[in-house]
């Protein structure tokens, strides 16, 4: 398929931080409901799963660490407080990633898929019912816009200019 040069060329990016962020949530909640399938049947390889869940949920903590989180704390101060819980909430789904991959087969696997999934739901939940409006209320549609082009930048894949 021929696509035209002008079509190529990278429009500009006029989306919030946040919203870029909850597009991403619409795409790993599947890849959690998927998770749970397989262990509530303890169906196929939970560990290979735990690889592919773990590619797209690490980096998309990264980011909204540097991205929104570093930003926020600059406003608020980091010590207590909601970002420090979804902080240690990062880590704590990333430990449970790590373990899984690392799980043999069996019950354990299952629990340990099972306490993930709902921990990475409840944490979403938060940042969409709590953190995310919080950020819009606090930061301004510009500053969320500019953050939302260096995202795009950071996540969307290269094209020719
Ligand atoms: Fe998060």
């Amino acid at each position: 398929m021929n696509i035209a040069p002008h079509a190529a060329k990278r429009r500009e990016l006029t989306m919030k931080i946040t919203d870029a962020f909850l597009g991403e949530h619409g795409v790993l909640y599947p890849q959690l409901d998927e998770l749970e399938r397989a262990a509530l049947h303890a169906a196929g390889d939970l560990r290979e799963q735990a690889v592919l869940l773990a590619a797209g949920l690490v980096s998309h903590a990264e980011l909204e660490e540097q991205l929104l989180f570093g930003h926020m704390e600059n406003l608020i101060g980091a010590d207590g407080g909601p970002l420090a819980v979804m902080r240690i909430e990062h880590q704590e789904v990333e430990s449970l990633l790590a373990e899984l991959q690392e799980s043999g087969p069996g019950e354990d696997a299952c629990d340990l898929a099972a306490r993930l999934v709902a921990l990475a739901r409840d944490h979403f939940a938060k940042e969409e019912q709590i953190l995310f409006p919080m950020a819009e209320e606090m930061m301004g549609e510009q500053r969320l816009l500019e953050l939302g082009r260096e995202w795009a930048g950071r996540r969307l894949p290269r094209r020719a200019a």
